[in-house]
């Protein structure tokens, strides 16, 4: 017993000493599994200036992009990292539809990593390049049948957030064979070839769209969330998918921060506190906001409710994602 009770009293020191030591000298580093200057990394920059901020300004954060298959490389890498809470995961709804897209997932998202809270909720726009000839949602859809086989749809891969939107979408108006869908590394340089007009259409989301819509580079035609995103100047009068006649589509993209599993606890919970400090900066909530994204503020901040949550997505996304993309009617 006594040699128990001095074991206990080791390993409480060693989880103290982490605490105590992290961050430490070394950088904390944010993995971002898609190509730099999209949402994902957006999100990931700005999250990481407001936890440098909640830590005291000592610790040094580093972003990096490690994208293609649809984020699944960018994840298994923080899968197989090492567990000191210097190398997270910062992802989205990739983590609850890549077990239903891919066969053979190199990670397991409910059991490989160490949940630290949910960041954000994006909402997604159906977008153009500016020569497309549709003007509004109605004729986009009849423009599409008009030219079938002809136009095409860019994503981020399989799994990512855009090729999610991308499959639904085209399922939902019975356009799957209709459009060749085109992956890139990020939605980043997909909006470039987008703007540029080398392809026709892309489902993005808020955080990467909203500058361009409002430049006018691209049309917008609808957003996916089940109610108009009516406090938005910007997009307030694009039509939902649903008002489009799209019933029961819903779709709104959420980011959360991960670490490997068996990180220390103690190191966990320095992380999570830094978070839930960061979630409530006010700079943090202003660039969040005016990008057409939601801060998270219910308990989701918590890595129980946040590990739940994703479980239930994942549950959620695998009928729609085996229906080809269609939402359970
Ligand atoms: C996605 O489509 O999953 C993301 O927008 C990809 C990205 O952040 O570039």
């Amino acid at each position: 017993m006594k040699r128990l009770l001095v074991l206990a009293a080791a390993a409480a020191t060693l989880f103290a000493a982490n605490a105590q030591t992290f961050p430490g000298s070394k950088p904390i580093t944010f993995v971002v599994p898609f190509a730099a200057g999209g949402p994902t990394d957006r999100v990931a920059r700005d999250l990481a200036e407001a936890m440098r901020k909640s830590m005291g300004g000592g610790a040094n954060f580093v972003v990096e992009n490690v994208n293609g298959a649809g984020g699944t490389i960018g994840a298994n890498k923080v899968a197989k990292a090492a567990p000191d809470g210097h190398t997270l995961l910062l992802h989205h709804i990739g983590m609850a539809s890549a077990p239903s897209l891919y066969r053979k997932l190199q990670y397991k998202p409910l059991e490989d990593f160490e949940y630290l809270g949910m960041v954000n909720e994006v909402p997604m726009t159906l977008i153009g390049k500016p020569q497309l000839e549709a003007k509004n949602y109605r004729e986009l859809e009849t423009y599409i049948r008009a030219n079938a086989g002809k136009l095409n749809i860019a994503h981020a891969g399989l799994g990512s957030a855009s090729h999610l939107c991308g499959l639904m979408w085209q399922s939902a108006i019975n356009a799957t064979e209709a459009m060749t869908t085109i992956p890139f590394g990020g939605t980043a340089p997909a909006m470039n070839a987008l703007v540029g007009g080398q392809v026709d259409m892309m489902c993005d989301q808020t955080t990467n769209t909203t500058g361009q819509i409002e430049a006018g580079r691209v049309k917008a035609y609808a957003v996916t969330t089940a109610k108009p995103l009516t406090g938005n100047k910007l997009l307030k009068d694009l039509p939902t998918l649903q008002q489009a006649g799209l019933k029961g589509f819903d779709l709104t993209i959420w980011h959360g921060l991960y670490a490997p599993k068996g990180t220390p606890p103690a190191v966990l919970a320095q992380i999570n506190a830094a978070l839930k400090k960061a979630l409530k900066d006010p700079d943090f909530i202003k660039k969040q906001e005016g990008l057409g994204a939601v801060v998270v503020t219910d308990n989701r901040v918590e890595p129980a409710a946040h590990k739940a949550f994703v479980t239930a997505e994942i549950n959620k996304l695998k009928p729609v994602i085996e229906a080809g993309g269609k939402f359970a009617d």
